[in-house]
């Protein structure tokens, strides 16, 4: 199956494709749109990392999803009647019912975010050698991985690297490469396979059931055991029910039950999967249970809070069960999918299908004149704030590390990240957006590239430092003035 067999928006939209919003805003936040020589201001005071901008000098803040999904009502409302109990709270009774209902798992160790998850699962199962295969990596849980002593294998099929495809579903495994990866390490070495719902760094690209079910296969044919990340399951299960053949009349709540129940562990960040803060281990093996649970006391707080308060275990026991709504999981893939088919309109490059969490720009091929040495998606990331406002996030080699002898280690894909999180903006502000991109577009060639000023060994991303290699921001700035005068 090569082709996307339907559009991939939710069923409400009107005749010209605009996907509608099954919502209303009740709270607002007012935002600010600095002026343009501010932002210039901005973007080098925060050595151009868009994770050092302040949230004040942000227009629109595309920068991730995690933690900032819109609520709902009832999830707010909930929060108030919180059992704030140190051990035994009741409110944890009820995340545990609706993990129970809607991932299969009964057995529940609550912790502060996904990477407290990823701390507790590779100190539990990975040692020196150990070799974990994956679909693809994220960034917090390779650092995990790699600290302690494991090394990832990912399995993608070549698909998964094209910009442009119309392959419904990139972040696949590789069946017979994950074979080979298990006979040739020895299944004796691999402690876990990790499947990733909506793959993350490829562009939020889902898996199919039917690949998942092979992934099992030959988990069982070696006796090994999978370790399914569903931070973003509800939309990769979104896009089974709407891109996988015999889905299409199945619930939401049905599929996300069958992708959870090939999986010997299921983790999450809350920030993301339920619109909350926190986040959860979940299995139904008594054995695996034993093994992990013992480092939730160490690492974040009793087996019945997990180091977050007991509100926010209120807000992810409703905010779960949300998940299974087309109308809260499927908003976000339609205002992507809708950045997608715009910007391929202007022949801005753009991964396609559009996936979940965010609208991803290639900047390899928008800013084809600057080598991947000079962070070619940071550079894209930089030039965006100056032109827009617009903080998105660099998912390129910033997000990288070095080898050994010091270099870069190139990623495979240099991606400027324009998150769309769950019912938060409108379709006005994704107007301008693309407006903004096409108008940096035209002036592509003012852009230039970054270098390091200070950079952390781990993680850099998040709080290294960059200058430009020339004054070109000035000139952009100068170049935005021109064209838009006195305006913002
Ligand atoms: N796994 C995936 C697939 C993620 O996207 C994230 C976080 C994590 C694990 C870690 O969870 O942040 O709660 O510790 N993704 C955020 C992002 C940071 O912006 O994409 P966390």
């Amino acid at each position: 199956m090569d082709e996307i067999q339907k559009n991939g928006t939710v069923k409400f939209f009107t005749r010209k494709q605009i996907p509608l919003e099954m919502h209303k805003v009740r709270i607002v936040q007012s935002l600010n749109l600095l002026p343009v020589e501010q932002r210039l201001a901005a973007m080098k005071d925060a050595g151009f990392n868009s994770f050092l901008l302040s949230s004040g000098d942000v227009f629109l803040d595309m920068l991730t999803d995690s933690g900032t999904n819109a609520m709902s009502d009832i999830q707010l409302s909930k929060m108030f009647v919180a059992d704030d109990a140190y051990a035994g709270s009741m409110s944890f009774k009820k995340f545990e019912k609706s993990v129970l209902q809607v991932f299969g798992k009964k057995y529940v160790l609550p912790v502060h975010q996904g990477r407290a998850a990823e701390t507790i699962i590779s100190k539990t199962f990975i040692t020196e050698g150990s070799v974990i295969p994956m679909n693809y990596h994220f960034t917090t849980t390779r650092a995990h991985i790699e600290l302690n002593g494991g090394k990832i294998f990912e399995l993608f099929a070549p698909e998964a690297m094209k910009i442009k495809s119309s392959h419904p579903f990139k972040g696949n495994i590789d069946p017979v490469q994950l074979e080979k990866v298990i006979i040739d390490s020895g299944p004796q070495n691999v402690p876990f396979i990790r499947m990733e719902a909506s793959t993350n760094l490829i562009g939020g690209q889902p898996f199919s059931l039917g690949n998942f079910k092979e992934v099992r296969k030959i988990a069982d044919k070696y006796n090994l055991i999978i370790v399914l990340d569903a931070s973003l399951i509800g939309e990769n299960a979104y896009f089974i029910m709407k891109r996988e053949p015999g889905f299409e009349n199945q619930s939401l709540e049905s599929i996300l039950l069958q992708m959870c129940d090939l999986a010997d562990i299921v983790y999450f960040s809350g920030r993301k999967v339920s619109s909350s803060k926190g986040g959860a281990i979940c299995t139904n093996s008594t054995e695996l249970w034993t093994k992990m649970k013992y480092l939730v006391p160490l690492y974040e707080g009793f087996l019945t809070y997990g180091g977050i308060s007991i509100r926010e275990i209120e807000a992810m026991a409703q905010g779960l069960l949300e998940t299974v709504d087309e109308n809260v999981v499927g908003q976000s893939p339609a205002f992507i999918n809708y950045m997608v088919q715009e910007l391929e309109k202007l022949d801005i490059p753009v991964v396609s299908p559009g996936g979940a969490l965010g609208c991803h720009i290639d900047a390899t091929q928008f800013l084809s004149h600057i080598p991947q040495s000079q962070y070619i998606a940071g550079s894209l990331v930089a030039a965006l704030y100056i032109v827009s406002g617009i903080r998105g996030m660099e998912r390129g080699t910033i997000s990288s590390n070095r080898d050994e002898n010091g270099n870069d280690i190139f990623a495979d894909l240099e991606l400027l990240r324009l998150a769309v999180p769950r019912r938060v903006f409108t379709l006005s502000q994704v107007e301008y957006t693309l407006d903004r991109l096409d108008w940096l577009y035209q002036n592509r060639k003012l852009v230039e590239g970054l270098k390091f000023v200070e950079e952390p060994p781990v993680l850099r991303f998040f709080t290294g430092r960059l200058e430009a290699v020339s004054n070109w921001p000035e000139k952009l700035a100068e170049a935005y003035k021109k064209d838009f005068g006195e305006s913002l």
